[in-house]
């Protein structure tokens, strides 16, 4: 497996509010890689963000590249992986963002913090299981185990001596900052018999929710306070996955990890378990989702952007495609993914340096603000194609724009939840709810006193959310679902955001060492 410092998961980056990283990335693999710092805003700063022909090439086997993070709103914490087709399943690590010198948490100090990586195992190289997939156009193969801290736990016949342990001392609370690294499932999490308090979600605070379990989906990171109150002894800290598409097959186990006391006592067997809610349970994760709120204090204020100039309407859906070199094992087709029925083709060039140099033939600016026919996307779809068009389209917003986006989710070969995120940004999540979104209605119980504000939110399966954001980042963006075979489906957009009137608003010069996109 490829790695970062030989260690899975990757190493911590720990700054503080901010201020900057300067990360020298090595490539000593055998495939060209690249790093996103998923949730940094990188303001005016594309040419860091990392998605392999988004925002730049890959760096090639044997070359480095110096990526500049600028940390600048955010706090809490964040993550990095790798951005180039599946490298990131195995190549990825915490980002925590302490408070800036001189200011602390809005809740009490914990009495210690702990990363808690949640990933994906797969039996064999990660990159060969995609390629495959794309050849005969099926699905990739499924991950075998989810991991929490790079282990399964004891309820696999292999790591029962190194299933991670978070010893605790009764009566103290520790930090969680817990990131969802796994590849393609949305995951619950809790610890057996105790409450957990989240803070935090995507690098902001959040009013604190009591809850005794998570909801989390690929691409989230939260940052959570558990009290070590209970008898003492061994509780499972367990994480077990949400798929909500019927008949297809997932990685359907649970993984854990041990919450230990401190202390003289004779501990149990087996720790203490608790049952999480079932991997179909798309309800339980959006009861969850609907709990968080941002603080919106005078301390931690939000600006809910209110008079929106731009809305779009976007369904998120599963497809097929004709298979391009007849290797396809289904009827001719491939599985594809779409994003208003248009599949996402990624160029040999960087639509970053496209879009600076004023390369024609690379992308059309014609993805479009609406589904091009409407129907009823969560029922009956009558006899509408499963197909869609491939094509590089994106969406150029003006600088300064109120952006609002509503992701719809349909039934087209399948309904399923999509954990939509969005580089460059965080936004406000206004809206959730079931079946169709209805513009006379749904508008009238947003939230635009304390919405959270994320990179990453469900779409749920038959259901729909609402979004919003200014658009005051110039750069090329990529927008698109974070389960990783979606997402080289095709699941995918990029916002390009234009410069503003000043050097101030525009994006910063290129650099000059990009890697070069040639394959020579
Ligand atoms: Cu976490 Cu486009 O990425
Ligand atoms: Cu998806």
């Amino acid at each position: 497996m490829l790695t970062v410092n030989e260690s899975f998961p990757g190493p911590t980056i720990r700054v503080r509010k901010a201020t900057q990283a300067i990360v020298n990335v090595y490539n000593y693999g055998r495939y060209d890689v690249t790093i996103h710092w998923h949730g940094v805003k990188q303001p005016r700063n594309p040419w860091y963000d990392g998605p392999e022909y988004i925002t730049q090439c890959g760096i090639k086997q044997g070359h480095n590249f110096t990526y500049v993070v600028l940390f600048t709103v955010e706090e809490g914490t964040l993550w990095w992986h790798a951005h180039s087709d599946w490298t990131r399943a195995t190549v990825h690590g915490p980002i925590v963002v302490l408070p800036a010198l001189g200011t602390t948490y809005p809740f009490p100090s914990p009495y210690e913090e702990h990363t808690i990586v949640l990933g994906s195992w797969y039996k064999g190289d990660v990159m060969t299981i995609i390629s495959d997939a794309m050849y005969t156009g099926g699905r990739p193969n499924t991950s075998v185990a989810h991991t929490i801290n790079g282990q399964p736990g004891d309820l696999y016949p292999c790591s029962n001596d190194t299933t991670y342990r978070l010893k605790v001392k009764p009566g103290k609370t520790y930090m969680l900052r817990i990131v969802i690294a796994v590849m393609n499932v949305e995951i619950f999490f809790g610890i057996a018999n105790h409450n957990l308090t989240v803070v935090g979600q995507d690098g902001a605070y959040l009013k604190p929710v009591t809850t005794d379990y998570i909801s989390t989906a690929s691409g989230q990171t939260f940052d959570v306070l558990v009290t070590a109150n209970q008898e003492p002894s061994l509780y499972y800290m367990i994480a077990s996955p949400l798929f909500d598409t019927h008949g297809t097959p997932f990685d359907n186990s649970t993984s854990t990890a041990i919450f230990e006391y401190e202390g003289d006592y004779s501990p149990p067997s087996t720790p203490v378990f608790q049952f999480l809610p079932g991997c179909n349970d798309t309800e339980a994760a959006v009861k969850f989702v609907k709990r968080l709120r941002s603080l919106a204090s005078k301390e931690y204020p939000i600006y809910v952007p209110k008079n929106i100039t731009q809305t779009m309407l976007i369904t998120t859906t599963m497809n097929h495609m004709p298979c391009p070199n007849k290797s396809c094992e289904a009827r001719g087709d491939r599985l594809a993914s779409s994003l208003n029925n248009f599949t996402y083709v990624t160029g040999s060039i960087d639509i970053l340096q496209a879009y600076t140099r004023n390369l024609s033939d690379v992308y059309t600016t014609d993805f479009p603000d609406a589904p091009p026919v409407m129907y009823n996307f969560t029922g009956d779809r009558g006899n509408l194609s499963e197909y869609t068009t491939p094509g590089t389209r994106v969406k150029m917003l003006n600088y300064g724009e109120q952006v609002e986006i509503v992701f719809q989710g349909t039934t087209i070969v399948s309904s399923e939840t999509h954990p939509m995120h969005l580089h460059g940004f965080s936004f406000f999540v206004v809206g959730m709810g079931k079946w169709n979104f209805d513009y006379a209605s749904d508008p009238l119980s947003y939230n635009l006193v304390d919405p959270p504000k994320v990179n990453t939110i469900i779409v749920p399966a038959l259901g729909w959310v609402a979004i919003r954001f200014v658009a005051d980042n110039p750069g090329t963006w990529l927008m698109h679902c974070h389960l990783a075979r979606h997402l080289i489906w095709g699941m995918s957009t990029v916002l390009i955001v234009k410069n503003g009137p000043s050097n101030d608003t525009s994006i910063r010069p290129r650099p000059s060492y990009m890697p070069s996109c040639s394959s020579s």
